[in-house]
């Protein structure tokens, strides 16, 4: 790790493809960091000479850790928090009418999100399933495994977790749920061992943990609604970033910024252009940016990361 990202690096979480999201940013004024986490893209930027950073979670204990660390640049008027869904941003009365020339998404969990036991994200054992990001989520995610039909299921663990035996794995679920309702990992874990065989591992418990975690937070269509009203949020030459650490994820943020480059957005079967054939802005990575073989050494977390970025027309 270079001596740049250590100094980022905080027991909450270490950011991930920080040089890469601070080149991108770099030449911002004001940024909103739309994930602030622990702090440590939103330092980073301020640390490269971003003027004001707004951070914004839906996890009231991120957005405390944070402020605590920028503490100095909020004294200086440099830094504010503010706790919101991203994708609820337009009803926020603080935000209303606020444009940033740089905005930042690192979608997924903290490290010390999984790392708190009580947050229930992990499969250690004993673990309670709950699974919510932030206090806007009613649902926790043994609600949702003791409720939702079979079906919402299937497509849960199919969509999310790339699983094929889905159905089966519904179908378990629904059954040991009628003797014994879902409380703990264990008794997701056991459902997965049930279905996926004694050889199941780490592995499989972390992408249907995942798969499960999605659904309780609504992530995928968040992501999808807040996209364009993150995009209108940008000045003229402003750069939106996004690191997506799931296919799903990384799948709408490229097909966003995919057509929000197209020179012409009229629909397909319309005879004669009406949009005047205009692109909203440009793709600043034609492929997704990954992180280097150290990064990934020094913070395994980072070996699934997508960054992509966009900058709207001048
Ligand atoms: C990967 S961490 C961000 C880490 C951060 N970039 C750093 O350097 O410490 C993702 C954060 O985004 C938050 N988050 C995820 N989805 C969100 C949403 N829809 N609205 C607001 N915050 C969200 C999570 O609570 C978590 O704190």
């Amino acid at each position: 790790m270079c001596l740049e990202t250590m100094a980022l690096t905080s027991a909450y979480h270490a950011p991930v493809l920080a040089a890469e999201v601070t080149e991108l940013l770099r030449s911002a004024t004001n940024v909103l960091d739309c994930t602030l986490g622990g702090g440590g893209h939103s330092l980073a930027l301020l640390e490269a000479g971003v003027q004001t950073v707004i951070g914004v979670d839906r996890d009231p204990q991120a957005l405390a850790a944070a402020t605590t660390r920028l503490h100095s640049f909020a004294e200086a008027g440099r830094f504010s928090a503010v706790e919101s869904n991203y994708a609820e941003l337009d009803g926020l009365p603080s935000l209303q009418g606020m444009a940033f020339d740089g905005i930042l998404l690192d979608l997924g969990i903290s490290s010390h999100q999984v790392d708190e036991s009580d947050r229930g994200f992990t499969f250690r054992q004993g673990t309670r399933l709950d699974m919510r990001m932030g206090t806007d989520v009613s649902t926790d995610a043994a609600g949702l495994l003791n409720t939702e039909d079979e079906a919402t299921l299937t497509r849960i663990f199919k969509a999310f977790g790339d699983e094929p035996r889905a159905a089966r794995l519904a179908h378990e679920i629904v059954r040991r749920r009628s003797n014994k309702p879902f409380e703990t990992s264990d008794d997701l874990v056991g459902a997965i061992r049930a279905v996926l065989g004694a050889r199941s591992g780490a592995g499989d418990f972390a992408r249907l943990f995942q798969a499960v975690r999605i659904a309780v937070n609504d992530e995928l269509p968040g992501l999808e609604r807040a996209l364009p009203s993150l995009r209108d949020r940008l000045t003229p030459g402003g750069t939106l970033a996004v690191i997506a650490y799931h296919s799903g994820e990384d799948r709408i943020v490229k097909h966003a910024m995919r057509s929000w480059s197209a020179a012409c957005i009229c629909p397909p079967k319309q005879p004669t252009c009406t949009c005047r054939g205009r692109a909203l802005g440009t793709t600043l990575t034609k492929r997704a940016l990954t992180a280097s073989q150290d990064e990934v050494l020094q913070n395994p977390r980072a070996r699934s990361a997508r960054l992509r970025a966009w900058r709207s027309a001048a």
